[in-house]
């Protein structure tokens, strides 16, 4: 080797550990609570895998329970077993976390609804950030097309679920469809078709303008004139029901979580400005409760009501990251390590051989709809253990991305 390219190499594994925790002699602060909050999502992940395995399904929730790779929720699994992998080096994770990702392979050509961004992006995507497998790669792209095919030109928007009489929905996007968006940037740089990085970028100017109010809060639907692309209402499906005032915790969550992610890839600040303005909405707000674990809806009329841990999960993780890019980085970063300390508590984190093999309780899916109430969900886990992974990485001087 020439000293060149014995200087690339040192450089490259250089610049690969500065985001990455495998090489985790170089974790060296990793708290007490941190060690045995992972510890016990490894236990519960482990004890699920058996009936994972034998089915070819994963974990939704323990109401729901295994479902095809076709549900909204398929890729958490797998992407949580890709963090776990990442933390602890084991072969045992990446060997699991491939052969239970490859159960999803056929969604790269679900052009059905926005969710392939979800189902692809936590198992595929995070199993190629950390293996640079090529296979992996081709699905990425393929899914990315997919999403791509649900963009209108005269919306700018993605469609994330088909039109609905009954809803009289013609063109309905909902905020969680900004976290999908990674897909398509990702997709972009892979494949070099600038086309997907531009649909991504619509999308979300559209979503900034007509999706959130003058407080920087948004209802879960926003339905667009397909024909003209014209705006005609906002909605609801999950949160409260009167769309002018709900705040929906969890779609909360992905708005700040979607334009924080809009800023690591664009660098644009107009993306940060937002992702500023949500979390301080939401920090502020008179009804987040002391452990920082939200309600189901900021706006619901009865406080306290129902938790939902899993807009706790969402938020933490985007707030370590919001915390990398904004002047008030302190402060998130603080927000953050209170909500994982108290995800990582007794009063959230189930103990191994208990919840169904969940690692995080009181979730809510969907309060109104009677369904998932104070219940599992293993995004709640997968975004638990990436927050986890995140806030290591902070605490030790890692970058998050490169
Ligand atoms: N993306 C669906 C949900 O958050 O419930």
């Amino acid at each position: 080797m020439t000293i060149r390219k014995s200087l690339l190499a040192i450089v490259t594994a250089c610049l690969l550990s500065s985001c990455n925790l495998a090489n985790s002699q170089e974790i060296k602060q990793n708290p007490k609570w941190v060690q045995s909050a992972l510890e016990t999502v490894e236990k519960h992940t482990k004890n699920m895998l058996p009936s994972v395995l034998e089915t070819k399904k994963t974990p939704r929730s323990i109401e729901k329970g295994l479902r095809h790779s076709r549900d909204w929720t398929s890729g958490f699994y797998p992407g949580t077993m890709w963090y776990l992998y990442e933390y602890t080096n084991d072969k045992y994770w990446k060997e699991h976390a491939e052969t239970v990702t490859e159960f999803l392979v056929e969604e790269q050509y679900n052009t059905n609804d926005h969710d392939v961004g979800f189902r692809v992006y936590c198992s595929y995507g995070n199993g190629w950030l950390l293996t640079k497998n090529d296979e992996y790669k081709k699905v990425i792209i393929q899914a990315a097309r997919s999403l791509g095919t649900r963009f209108n030109d005269k919306t700018q928007t993605i469609m994330s679920w088909n039109p609905n009489k009954k809803k009289d929905w013609k063109y309905p996007v909902i905020i969680d469809n900004m976290m999908n968006l990674e897909l398509m940037y990702e997709a972009a740089k892979l494949s070099g078709d600038k086309k997907l990085a531009e649909i991504a970028t619509r999308h979300a100017d559209q979503t900034m303008k007509y999706h959130y109010r003058e407080n920087y809060s948004c209802p879960h639907v926003v339905d667009y004139d397909p024909e003209t692309g014209a705006f005609r209402k906002m909605d609801w499906n999950n949160g409260f029901c009167d769309p002018s005032k709900a705040a929906w915790s969890r779609g909360q969550s992905w708005g700040l979580y979607g334009f924080t992610l809009m800023y690591r890839e664009t660098k644009n600040e107009k993306y940060l400005q937002h992702a500023e303005k949500i979390a301080e909405f939401l920090i502020n707000h008179p009804n987040m409760p002391e452990d920082m674990v939200p309600y189901w809806d900021y706006s619901s009329p009865k406080i306290p009501t129902m938790r939902d841990a899993s807009a706790g999960a969402i938020m933490a993780s985007a707030l370590m990251e919001l915390s990398t890019y904004s002047k008030n980085g302190k402060k998130y970063f603080k927000a953050g390590e209170t909500m994982l300390k108290n995800l990582a508590s007794d009063k959230y984190l189930a103990k191994p051989g208990t919840n169904g093999n969940f690692a995080i309780m009181h979730c809510t899916g969907n309060y109104l709809g009677g369904s998932e109430v104070n219940n599992t969900l293993s995004y709640a886990d997968y975004y638990f253990v990436e927050g986890l992974c995140r806030y290591l990485k902070l605490i030790n001087k890692k970058e998050l991305f490169n």
